[in-house]
C-alpha cells in the first residue's frame, strides 16, 4: 500500500532537508514543489524581469513546459529539456516564485502534476498547500514552524559555506515579506491543515527532526 507524507510550512523552516531525511529512512521518493513554482519563476524572470503583472504571468505561464523526474541524485526539474535545478535557487526566482505562486492559472497548471507523482507510489511531498489542497487525504500531515530571524541566520550559513555573502537584515526582511505573501494570498494561502500535527524545528537538526516525525507520526518504512 502507498502512503503520502505531506509536508507544510514556511520558506526556510527545514522541510526539504528534513523531507530529504524521511524520504531516505522510509525508502521512499521525495517531491519538492516549491522547484515547479521556481521553474515558472524562472521563466518569467527571464523574459519579463521581476514582474507581478498576472496577465504576463498567465501568457509565459501557458506556455512553459514544466517536468520533473527523479533519478539516485533525487529530484531534477526541466523548463522545456533545460535542466535548471540549480538556477533556480538564485534569490530573485525565490522572490519570482513567491510572485506567481498567488497566481491562479499557475496553480491550476501545477495541481494535476502534483497529484500524479503521488498517485501511484509513496512519497514525502512539501510545499505550501500539500496538506490542504494537493493531498487533502494525506496519510500523515506535517506542519513545521521556525522563527523568522533563526530562519535568516541559517540561510545567511548556508551562503556563508557556498562562499557567498549575504546581508542578515535584507535576508531577515526577504523571509517576512515571502511569508507574508504565502500566507495571505487568495487562492491556497500557506496555513496548517487541521489535521496536520507541527514541529517546531528551532534548534534541531535534520535528521533528529525526521527521527522524530517518524515516532511521533509512527510512520513505517515502505516495506514494512
Ligand atoms: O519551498 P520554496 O521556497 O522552494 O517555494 C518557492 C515559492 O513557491 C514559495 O514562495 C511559495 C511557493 N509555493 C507554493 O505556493 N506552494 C507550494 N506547494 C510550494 C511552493
Amino acid at each position: 500500500m502507498s502512503y503520502a507524507i505531506a509536508i507544510d510550512g514556511p520558506a526556510g523552516a527545514g522541510k526539504s532537508s528534513i523531507a530529504k531525511c524521511l524520504a531516505d529512512r522510509l525508502g521512499i521518493i521525495y517531491v519538492d514543489t516549491g522547484a515547479l513554482y521556481r521553474v515558472i519563476g524562472l521563466a518569467v524572470y527571464r523574459e519579463a524581469g521581476i514582474c507581478s503583472d498576472p496577465d504576463v504571468i498567465c501568457r509565459i505561464a501557458g506556455k512553459t513546459q514544466v517536468k520533473l523526474l527523479h533519478n539516485e541524485k533525487g529530484q531534477r526539474v526541466y523548463l522545456a529539456d533545460e535542466d535548471v535545478s540549480e538556477e533556480i535557487r538564485r534569490e530573485e526566482i525565490s522572490q519570482m516564485a513567491s510572485i506567481v505562486s498567488a497566481v491562479p492559472f499557475v496553480r491550476e497548471k501545477l495541481l494535476s502534476l502534483q497529484r500524479d507523482m503521488a498517485h501511484s507510489q509513496s512519497v514525502v511531498m512539501d510545499g505550501r498547500d500539500i496538506g490542504t489542497r494537493i493531498l487533502p487525504d494525506a496519510e500523515y500531515k506535517v506542519f513545521l514552524v521556525c522563527p523568522a530571524e533563526e530562519r535568516a541566520r541559517r540561510r545567511l550559513n548556508q551562503l556563508k559555506e557556498q562562499g557567498l555573502t549575504g546581508d542578515y537584515d535584507q535576508i531577515l526582511a526577504d523571509i517576512k515579506e515571502r511569508d507574508h505573501r504565502d500566507m495571505n494570498r487568495e487562492v491556497s494561502p500557506l496555513k496548517k491543515a487541521e489535521d496536520a500535527i507541527e514541529f517546531d524545528t528551532s534548534g534541531m537538526t535534520a535528521e533528529g527532526m525526521a527521527e522524530r516525525i517518524i515516532e511521533e507520526m509512527k510512520i513505517c518504512p515502505k516495506s514494512c
